[in-house]
């Protein structure tokens, strides 16, 4: 089926048998005009590969990986490139480090590689870098232009004076609920990088930004949060088509702040819970959003999946595979003007949360 929007673009649904239809996915894309000018590609998240001695690995963390890499390598048409969102590791080593490349090498063309807090607290990024490069950088593809920013950084004085041991630091980042963590940002030294790669960007060119934490403000307490996110928003701000991507939450959440669009990535490891209904703490959390159907206990896999991405609307448009749950997509609808859940915005469709086990 086809929705025409406008007239310069649409938005094209077509449901894309895998693997004998064992495991159908829906693929969303948008078309242009010149439908040359169409491309997707794949974004798979936080799989947190965990050491537990010697060659041996947590098995679910590894499974989920594995699985979106088969996924993602049958997908047709193939998407252009694919997107790894951060927290590729557990506790930051080598060995977890190593083992999740060797797992995502297996993935066919070309892969992006964001940090994610995980990865860098133990060494500060050394052996993530050796092994994907640069931590922040920008580049161009078919019209759009796509920036990745290291947004887990903190302090200098809570990173490189408070702790005795740098597996210690890395153990008070990996703890969600810790109050010795510290905020995430993006920093003034990329803040400066960005807006002078952003300067030679014409403001009606798309831009896509992908960091690991959210480059808004959702909840502290659990770093849902990004200290100088004002700041990274202003400099977005101008350009007519953007859109964020963010990983670390391990759940859906979307919202719209101006001409920026925000979408969370599936973890492939575990789901949280969302702020308030855990921490039973104030949360920001986009009112957009509509909550993950949540979870069964006894299912491992339960709540979380990866996403089959449209990029050239410049609003967000995902597609969620949930394990064992129906495929959402999640697409900015043009006469609400806001993301909508296509599948449980209706409210005669929406399931809530629990009601399902
Ligand atoms: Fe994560
Ligand atoms: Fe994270």
């Amino acid at each position: 089926m086809d929705i025409k929007y406008d007239r310069r673009s649409f938005i094209k649904t077509s449901t894309v048998g895998v693997a004998g239809a064992a495991l159908p996915l829906t693929m969303v894309e948008l078309a242009f005009a010149k439908p040359s000018d169409n491309f997707t590609f794949a974004y798979i998240s936080d799989s947190h590969i965990q050491q537990i001695k010697g060659n041996q690995f947590v098995r679910n963390w590894d499974r989920g990986l594995i699985r979106a890499v088969a996924e993602t390598n049958l997908l047709t048409p193939k998407p252009d490139f694919v997107i790894f969102g951060g927290d590729l590791a557990q506790m930051g080593s080598k060995p977890e480090l190593d083992h999740g490349a060797e797992l995502l090498s297996k993935l066919n063309g070309k892969v992006y590689h964001v940090m994610g807090e995980h990865d860098y607290y133990l060494d500060l990024g050394e052996y993530w870098s050796k092994l994907f490069g640069k931590q922040y950088y920008s580049f161009e593809h078919k019209g759009v232009h796509f920036v990745v920013l290291n947004s887990i950084l903190t302090h200098d004085e809570w990173t490189f004076n408070r702790w005795p041991t740098a597996q210690q630091r890395m153990a008070e980042m990996a703890g969600l609920d810790n109050p010795n963590g510290s905020p995430f940002m993006v920093g003034v030294k990329q803040r400066e990088w960005l807006k002078k790669d952003l300067a030679k960007v014409k403001k009606d060119t798309p831009v896509v930004v992908f960091s690991h934490s959210p480059l808004q403000k959702i909840y502290k307490g659990w770093n849902f949060w990004t200290d100088d996110a004002e700041e990274v928003q202003a400099l977005l701000a101008p350009f007519d088509k953007v859109t964020v991507f963010y990983g670390h939450v391990h759940q859906i959440q979307y919202n719209q702040i101006g001409n920026i669009a925000f979408t969370s990535a599936m973890a492939t490891a575990w789901p949280w819970p969302y702020p308030q209904s855990y921490a039973q703490a104030q949360q920001l959390l986009p009112k957009l959003t509509v909550q993950m159907n949540r979870a069964d206990p006894f299912f491992e896999r339960d709540a979380t999946g990866w996403q089959f991405i449209d990029v050239n609307s410049g609003r967000a448009s995902a597609t969620f595979n949930l394990y064992n749950n129906k495929v959402r997509t999640v697409a900015f609808d043009p006469q609400a003007g806001h993301p909508m859940d296509k599948t449980y915005q209706d409210p005669d469709k929406r399931i809530q949360p629990q009601t399902h086990y």
